[in-house]
């Protein structure tokens, strides 16, 4: 994974978790804990998708480009909220048992959709263009070494 660059592993990550959602909302009605089973990976992917972007990546090409406060990454750390809250808005109804959550689920489809674009666009392509091949090295090591409890977390706590 270290040779690959940044854009093509992050983009790689979002297709595996869109195929994660996508096989959560064809099973909800019909087996609902495989379907709760996709969710959750789904939930921890994207929670980790999200700490390695803000714990590494983000930092990385804030330091490199010299643009931070007002810049791209602040726009997509605000994102990350508001994606989060969408998909703990989903978490709910699934730990109810309850899958009328279409509404939801097109929010947060609606919200990746357009944030992926920007970083697939804009973003990751930057990145890979301010870094050396020892930064990106690097990179893929800190993101290695960041602790599970970091994004493997349920309602807030470590509770799967
Ligand atoms: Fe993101
Ligand atoms: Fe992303």
């Amino acid at each position: 994974m270290s040779e690959a660059k940044i854009s093509v592993t992050f983009e790689a990550d979002h297709d595996r978790l869109d195929s994660l959602f996508t096989s959560f909302q064809e099973q909800k009605r019909t087996d609902f804990a495989k379907a709760k089973e996709a969710f959750l990976a789904f939930k921890f992917g994207l929670q980790r998708h999200i700490v390695w972007e803000e714990d590494v990546l983000f930092p990385k090409w804030e330091e490199n480009s010299g643009m931070m406060e007002g810049g791209p990454t602040q726009v997509m750390r605000t994102e990350h909220r508001l994606i989060g809250d969408c998909l703990e808005a989903i978490h709910q109804k699934v730990q109810e048992q309850n899958p009328d959550s279409d509404r939801e689920e097109q929010r947060l489809l609606e919200l990746l959709k357009s944030h992926n674009m920007k970083e697939e666009r804009i973003l990751y392509p930057s990145i890979d263009q301010v870094i050396s091949d020892e930064e990106r090295a690097a990179m893929y090591q800190a993101m290695k070494e960041i602790p599970e409890e970091r994004y493997r977390v349920c309602c807030g706590s470590e509770r799967p």
